[in-house]
């Protein structure tokens, strides 16, 4: 008898990446890839380029699957459905600026809950029933005490978080219907850093909303000084308070969840260190991580601004065994790096 030589899968199952081309997801691909998963991106870039999917393989020294598709198109995501078999569906596709929430409301209910909605329903009809979902801290809106555990009072007050828990509210829905469903629930704190080799990162268009990326800027010379936007809070040094995480744990933390959830229904996890660091605080890491002085100005308080808001992290540590690894140093160092390296960000 001939023998015929058997190719060996050693991989752990395909999973599905929506948004895959963003911050959150590219840094997610390249840690499933590493660890052995098939994957397969669907983006339609409205927030991201495909180089980042470039800088991913460029990483991992491997090739992947990636569609442009627009998950509100049914017929062309189903395409891909039908081409895969898909194990786990990590789902990070969505618009997420507050402020342009706050400004276009419609935009983000029409783009975050119908991508979710055609999603749910073409995963339903290929039979494939697990997803990892990106929530985010602010459904926790104002906190009435510190640290913000799971059970905490959901009350957001924009939006954009409005989305993530009516999502919330769709998972919570699906899992009741159908007992073979299982829903992990992430709820991010304040994501920042980028992978440590400096080629994949956050790549914000325009003048940035958020801190670190606005503080990037102040030192690659685009902006002049960071506006800190009240030093009256009631924090150690009046400046507000929050839980930044690493980009890099917070993909682990989606590794751990495909990993370790093994029953169906819902599961709420808070991915943040615990720790809760001041915008000086901050300040002072970038200056450290590039070596010279950030100028700044102390303005009023951001409308909608919370004084501080950190996670307890303990569900995540029980349950799925995820334990933060970078300091908010480690954070501002790559971050750094990432923007030397990538002084207009994707664009050649
Ligand atoms: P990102 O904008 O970098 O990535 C989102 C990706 O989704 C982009 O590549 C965009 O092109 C894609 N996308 C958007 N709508 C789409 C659609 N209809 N069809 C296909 N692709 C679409 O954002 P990120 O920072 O990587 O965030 C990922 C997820 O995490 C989002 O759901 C976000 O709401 C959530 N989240 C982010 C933060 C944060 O501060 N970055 C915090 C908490 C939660
Ligand atoms: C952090 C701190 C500001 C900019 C937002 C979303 C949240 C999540 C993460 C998606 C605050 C201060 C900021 C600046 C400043 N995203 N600041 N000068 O507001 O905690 O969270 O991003 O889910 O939903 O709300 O993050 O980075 O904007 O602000 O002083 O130029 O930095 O006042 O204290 P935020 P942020």
């Amino acid at each position: 008898m001939e023998k015929t030589e058997e190719k060996i899968n050693t991989s752990k199952g395909t999973v599905l990446v929506t948004g895959g081309a963003g911050y959150i997801g590219s840094h997610t691909c390249v840690q499933l890839l590493e660890q052995g998963y098939h994957i397969v991106v669907v983006d339609n870039f409205v927030n991201s380029s495909p180089v980042s999917l470039e800088r991913v393989t460029q990483i991992t020294g491997q090739t992947f699957p990636w569609y442009r598709v627009d998950l509100r198109n049914r017929t062309q995501l189903a395409e891909v459905f039908e081409k895969h078999k898909i194990d786990w569906v990590i789902h990070f596709a969505a618009l997420k600026a507050v402020g342009e929430s706050v400004a276009k409301p419609l935009n983000y209910y029409e783009n975050n809950l119908n991508a979710t909605l055609s999603l749910l329903m073409v995963m339903q009809a290929h039979h494939c029933n697990k997803i990892v979902f990106s929530s985010s801290a602010t459904v926790y809106g104002n906190p009435e005490t510190l640290p913000l555990t799971e059970d905490c009072a959901l009350r957001t007050t924009n939006p954009y978080g409005a989305t993530k828990l009516m999502i919330e509210d769709m998972l919570h829905d699906i899992c009741h219907a159908d007992k073979d469903f299982t829903a992990v629930i992430l709820r991010y704190f304040n994501p920042v850093g980028a992978h440590p080799s400096g080629l994949i990162g956050e790549n914000p268009q325009g003048i940035p909303n958020n801190l670190t990326p606005y503080i990037a800027q102040v030192l690659t010379g685009k902006l002049p000084y960071l506006q800190v936007f009240g030093n009256d809070y009631d924090t150690p040094d009046g400046t507000g308070v929050r839980d930044y995480i690493h980009v890099c744990d917070l993909a682990q933390g989606h590794l751990q969840a495909i990993a370790k959830v093994q029953k169906s229904g819902v599961h709420t996890f808070n991915l943040g260190t615990g720790h809760g660091y001041s915008v000086l605080d901050v300040l002072h890491a970038f200056e450290r991580a590039a070596g010279r002085k950030i100028p700044y100005q102390i303005k009023p308080r951001r409308a909608g601004d919370i004084a501080a808001c950190y996670a307890d992290p303990q569900r995540a540590a029980q349950e799925l065994d995820w334990h933060a690894q970078y300091d908010l140093d480690a954070m501002a160092r790559d971050l750094w790096r990432f923007y030397t390296q990538n002084p207009h960000g994707y664009d050649a």
